[in-house]
């Protein structure tokens, strides 16, 4: 490969970027399409032959530039993801838990309202009085930029609904896309069509949205001030019936072997139908039981998506890397020569850990298959052994961490009782280089402090300039030499100082979160958060006889807990905590409490309940402001016994004076029955 052709590689990739500029920005085309096709397939070509790539490149991404100058406003009703199911164990262990959480006999056949997972961009649509008030992004989920004046170009979605049986205030959500055949008349603007249909959603200026045909299908709602249909399958035939575009694909299923055939049948018609889809969403049919399930962290328990399998493409690994992410874990990466895999060019896939490249005898220079299934890391699934050079050599994995020299490790897990496949780093935290990074990375990232403009790029390069180092350093940066540095300037460095302060104000469960403590994400972060109340009971527990404590939480067990010794053992930890106890303000967490019959109170359980699930019963304790200890203590508000309770307990109550009720009083007080 010659340095010409790198370089004329990269004054094309400039050309093109003019070509766009004035398309895009000016409107003003100063070549024809045929001239900017021709360019764009000279910049393909180039990549083809010499393995060239760059974030520039049309195979990556064109098109413009998305604003960010909308204004946001909190979704009512959260807007929240699914979890996904790539087979059918997979499905099976969805409905096997769901059948457990309702103490359902364990033949129980769910109806499922199964709807394919289209592929865009979801919104939030509130109307009032029928009228179309606001339309929201999906945003963080709790957040979402207000794109009304772009989403009312789309003629699938009413301005007005005069239906009787419209409610009086509803979220209607579903997703705007773009249909295959539509976003052939753009496709070399664009990577694929959900980047069109987000890029086009997010234009200042509703005129450009225009440009491009977008479409709206409705699937759900939000907050709703009244709720006829008891089905998901009624709602949709509600939303047909009030003007909204739904899915001919959408249909009643019963039975997990009926939900196998119909993704299998729907993924072999998958790429004839009009718009992209990447799976199918199975949500329990029934709004009851639906209310019953309610939700986790981030997804309800009534709803799973399923993915279909992804694309491949075949290539050559250049050479195989190391990196060592936030829990000190040694990931193999093979470089591979940039392939073009369903839109997306691949240079990188993970190998998973050391036992992966062992087992498929992966090996630098092997031709191999790599698989990319949506948002999912590429990986690489097989090895072509006839292509293989007969000088090739196994791969070593480094048995010290390239990044601080320390030993690496294989953990025994006492619970499975396996040694684990992956090998990490043993040294603590902050103390190895590449480890700090990733904590930094996570520390700022969406779902933990949310620091807008401070990307993981920008954390790398505040890293070597030594601007950064623990997570309190951020909150010393110097903007005005920050505002000098390339490609920044004062309003750049403005803009980075006010997200910074306005990341200042943060929940406990979020900080806990922040903290990157290995197996505490977001869902252990909020349990936790919830049973210690505030900052003062967590940073308590670096007295470590107040950890063990947190078993008393439903969810947290031994691999938990010896995590969060571990944690609170570290110096360097117990420093950066106070640190940031001193810049940050941290909030408690409002904890729900809806209907509040048990707001402050604490209860136990003893005994097997009747027709509910101890999971169930903790979710209807909790919906109710109340909170479920395992410890009889005076402390404790009232005694709940089932079938053969443990009299041990019993009887402790009674001596301490707790109040002792059954199942059918528990009941009543609940509201589940008269
Ligand atoms: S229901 C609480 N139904 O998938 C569940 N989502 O990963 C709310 N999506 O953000 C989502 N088709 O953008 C639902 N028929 C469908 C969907 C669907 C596509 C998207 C949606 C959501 C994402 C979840």
């Amino acid at each position: 490969m010659s340095s010409s052709s790198l370089k004329g590689y990269k004054n094309k990739l400039k050309l093109l970027e003019k070509y766009n500029k004035f398309y895009y920005q000016n409107q003003k085309p100063i070549v024809s399409d045929k001239q900017f096709d021709k360019l764009k397939t000279e910049i393909l070509e180039l990549e083809k032959k010499h393995g060239f790539s760059d974030t520039k490149s049309p195979s990556v991404k064109i098109g413009y530039k998305p604003s960010k100058k909308f204004q946001k406003f909190k979704h009512k009703v959260k807007m929240l993801s699914l979890s996904n199911a790539f087979n059918q164990e997979d499905l099976i262990n969805f409905q096997k838990k769901n059948i457990n959480f309702l103490a359902l006999d364990k033949n129980y056949e769910f109806e499922y309202s199964a709807e394919p997972k289209i592929d865009g961009i979801s919104a939030s649509l509130n109307y009032k009085k029928g009228k179309l008030i606001r339309g929201l992004s999906r945003g963080d989920g709790e957040e979402g930029e207000d794109i009304t004046e772009n989403l009312k170009t789309i003629r699938d979605i009413p301005l007005n609904v005069s239906h009787p049986d419209f409610p009086e205030e509803i979220d209607i959500r579903g997703e705007v896309f773009i249909e295959t055949n539509d976003f052939k008349k753009i496709e070399k603007d664009f990577a694929n069509p959900r980047n069109a249909a987000s890029g086009s959603l997010r234009q200042k200026d509703p005129k450009k949205t225009k440009l491009i045909p977008l479409k709206f299908i409705a699937y759900t709602f939000g907050f709703t001030s009244e709720m006829k249909s008891k089905k998901q399958s009624d709602f949709i035939k509600d939303l047909d019936k009030w003007n909204f575009k739904t899915s001919e694909l959408n249909k009643t299923i019963k039975g997990v072997d009926n939900l196998v055939k119909y993704h299998f049948d729907i993924e072999k018609k998958r790429f004839n139908l009009k718009y992209d889809i990447d799976g199918i969403v199975y949500k329990v049919n029934d709004f009851n039981l639906q209310k019953r399930l309610g939700f986790m962290a981030t997804a309800p328990r009534w709803a799973v998506a399923h993915k279909f399998s992804a694309n491949y493409s075949v290539t050559k690994i250049i050479d195989i890397d190391i990196q060592v992410g936030r829990t000190g874990a040694l990931t193999p990466v093979a470089k591979v020569k940039p392939v073009n895999i369903g839109g997306v060019m691949v240079s990188n896939a993970t190998l998973h850990n050391e036992d992966e490249i062992i087992r498929k005898d992966i090996r630098i220079g092997d031709t191999v298959k790599i698989e990319r299934a949506g948002d999912v890391i590429p990986h690489v699934i097989s090895v072509d052994q006839k292509l293989r050079s007969p000088d090739s050599k196994k791969y070593i994995f480094p048995d010290k961490c390239p990044s601080c020299g320390s030993k690496t490790i294989k953990e025994y897990n006492s619970i499975t009782k396996k040694v684990d496949a992956v090998r990490r780093c043993s040294n603590d935290g902050f103390g190895c280089e590449k480890i700090s990074i990733e904590k930094l990375k996570h520390f700022v990232s969406k779902d933990a402090l949310n620091i807008e403009g401070l990307g993981k790029k920008v954390i790398e390069k505040f890293w070597d300039l030594k601007f950064i180092k623990l997570p309190n350093d951020i909150f010393n940066l110097n903007f005005e030499i920050i505002s000098k540095l390339e490609g920044w300037g004062y309003q750049s460095a403005q803009n980075l100082k006010n997200s910074i302060n306005k990341s200042k104000k943060l929940k406990l469960d979020k900080f806990i979160y922040s903290l990157g403590i290995r197996h505490i994400g977001q869902e252990n972060a909020k349990l936790i958060s919830e049973f210690l109340g505030n900052y003062s009971n967590f940073v308590k527990l670096k007295e470590q006889k107040n950890i063990e404590d947190l078993s008393n939480i439903d969810g947290i067990g031994e691999t938990q807990i010896t995590s969060l010794k571990n944690f609170f053992k570290n110096n360097l930890n117990l420093q950066v905590i106070s640190s940031l106890s001193k810049v940050l303000i941290i909030e408690k967490n409002n904890i729900k409490k809806k209907g509040g019959v048990f707001s402050n109170k604490t209860l136990m359980f003893t005994g097997k309940l009747d027709n509910i699930s101890r999971a169930e019963a903790k979710s209807i304790v909790e919906n109710n402001g109340g909170k479920i200890v395992s410890n009889v203590s005076k402390k404790l508000d009232y005694l709940i016994t089932g079938e053969k309770p443990t009299l041990r307990k019993v009887k402790m109550a009674n001596d301490l004076k707790v109040k002792i009720l059954n199942q059918i009083d528990f009941e009543k007080i609940s509201k589940l029955r008269q």
